[in-house]
């Protein structure tokens, strides 16, 4: 009777449901269930669209699902109606619940009228671990459907419990395992065992402990946005003790990596955090002994990883700070409104400091596109030109909202990053493939499907943001699922990374909503 992949019986069933079950939700042990969805998504099921693409009709059945929302149901039936072309239609039903149907490794929905706050754990997909930037993306594009159903309302103030609890004990890890209390088996990161880290992490609640300045602005992100949307109602799902702790821990944190590398003396400063690995690859570990490479006093806060998990070459990532800075904005609004004022003004000085240093040393002249806005920089001078494709790029700068597109420098440097003059950026030239931004993560000549989307969501020009979705319809390797990089020289997307990224499924989705909201009949 009990069906261990459900959602609630991974609740319910803590201590009966011993370790090894609880992770593999899809398990099949006479369930009829596909033992983990990544084979599910490896595999055409039937029905398929009416369309030349045959898109194929991929959510798990609903017994296997990891957490269903009639709300989003409603909101799946209302825009899938208003999508005229039936390949992008069944597309669309297939992504946009993606990581509700898959991601909910485990969830407590709280008791109301107690202390006892709801918990969310959601796993990225193929691995069995949270990241605070996947999960905030992987929710928030279902946070205006929450108001209309109290489920999935606690559904998502469980995660940002959950984050809060994570960053609270240790705040400079990119992905956590879950709680001890969750019964979960906690997937297993070989490489992190001998990872050389200060200061030390728990190998019980961290996953990963690459330091990414832009998994704390996905925190502030979820949360602010989460209490926009519930000033309406009254709410006490969110542990305020454990999140403002969590916040400042954060913000507190963040001040202190605007520090310069050197004193006046030439003498080392506290170096805060240090991540080194032993590795094969140098997008592994750290330069500078685990520090990072030299820096100078600049405003913008450093980092040691890019949003693809890999190390900077300088630590001052351009777009992880511009998103810094609009989410301690929307920090310091919010607490302006909670009558925190000190709180509120110390994250809205950062914000200025860091939006300063971004135009005094985050922007290059160059010689072809004039003003633009540099990835990395150091503050002596040195600074990479070039785009990755997870967000925050350079890229998406209108979508994080630090500019609005039409901003000169913004449109010099989306001249630049979706051109040649981009090293990460691949177009195999025939007409039907795949183009767009990749990552040093996945290598050379693989575009991303999530820079795709990305483009169309920050263009005004409806032919472009057509043929956008057309080109991610058609680069699914006729899977009917977003893949996270697709190497450009194979057809239909048959090469590609990851069947089971719920990130870019999420994304992909937004952009649809997006186009059926604004665009009415394009689709
Ligand atoms: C974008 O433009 C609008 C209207 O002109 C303005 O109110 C807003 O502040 C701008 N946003 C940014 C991030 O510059
Ligand atoms: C470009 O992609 C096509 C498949 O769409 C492939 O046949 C061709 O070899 C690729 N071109 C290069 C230069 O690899």
């Amino acid at each position: 009777m009990l069906h261990s992949f459900a959602f609630i019986s991974i609740v319910l069933s803590v201590s009966s449901l011993a370790t090894a079950e609880s992770m593999a939700f899809f398990r099949s042990s006479g369930s009829g269930c596909p033992a983990h969805y990544t084979e599910w998504a490896s595999v055409p099921h039937a029905p398929f669209s009416a369309g030349p693409l045959r898109i194929p009709s991929m959510r798990p059945p609903p017994e296997c699902r990891t957490f269903t929302s009639p709300a989003v149901e409603t909101a799946i039936s209302r825009i899938s109606a208003q999508i005229t072309d039936p390949d992008i239609r069944q597309l669309f039903i297939n992504i946009m619940p993606n990581t509700l149907d898959t991601a909910i490794a485990w969830h407590a929905p709280g008791t109301k009228d107690s202390a006892d706050y709801p918990y969310t754990f959601v796993i990225t997909g193929d691995i069995n671990a949270q990241w605070t930037r996947d999960s905030t993306n992987q929710l928030l594009p279902l946070l205006p459907y929450a108001a209309a159903d109290a489920r999935l309302n606690a559904l998502i103030a469980g995660l940002i419990n959950m984050q809060a609890e994570q960053i609270a004990s240790y705040p400079f890890a990119n992905a956590y395992k879950p709680p001890a209390r969750s019964g979960l088996v906690p997937g297993e990161n070989s490489w992190a065992k001998g990872d050389s880290v200060h200061p030390p992490f728990d190998l019980r609640t961290v996953f990963e402990a690459k330091f990414e300045i832009d998994s704390l602005a996905a925190f502030f992100k979820l949360s602010t946005a989460f209490w926009r949307q519930q000033q309406q109602t009254s709410n006490d799902l969110l542990d305020m003790d454990l999140w403002r702790h969590a916040i400042t821990t954060a913000v507190e944190l963040l001040e202190k990596l605007q520090a310069p590398t050197f004193d006046a003396d030439q003498r080392l400063t506290d170096a805060t955090v240090r991540f080194l690995r032993t590795a094969n690859s140098p997008t592994e570990s750290s330069f500078g002994g685990g520090r990072g490479n030299p820096i100078r006093r600049t405003g913008m806060v450093r980092t040691l990883f890019r949003p693809s998990d890999d190390s900077v070459i300088f630590p001052f990532l351009v777009p992880a700070n511009a998103m810094l800075a609009v989410e301690l904005r929307a920090l310091a609004d919010m607490f302006d409104q909670t009558g925190d004022a000190a709180i509120a003004s110390r994250s809205r000085n950062l914000a200025d400091e860091i939006t300063r240093g971004i135009y005094a040393f985050g922007t290059v002249e160059h010689p072809k596109y004039g003003k633009v806005f540099a990835y990395e920089v150091d503050g002596y001078g040195s600074h990479l030109l070039m785009d990755d494709a997870n967000v925050p790029s350079l890229l998406s700068l209108p979508y994080l909202g630090f500019v609005n597109a039409t901003d000169s420098i913004y449109q010099n440097t989306r001249h630049m990053i979706l051109s040649l003059d981009n090293p990460w950026y691949f177009s195999n030239g025939t007409s039907g493939s795949l183009s767009g931004i990749g990552s040093p993560h996945t290598g050379f000549r693989r575009a991303w499907p999530m820079s795709v989307a990305i483009q169309a969501l920050t263009s005004d020009d409806k032919q472009d943001i057509v043929n956008a979705v057309r080109l991610l319809a058609a680069s699914t390797a006729g899977l009917g699922l977003m893949h996270e990089s697709i190497n450009i020289d194979s057809v239909d997307g048959k090469s590609f990374t990851r069947p089971w990224f719920a990130w870019c499924n999420g994304v992909v989705s937004e952009l649809i909503t997006h186009i059926v909201a604004q665009y009415p009949g394009l689709l």
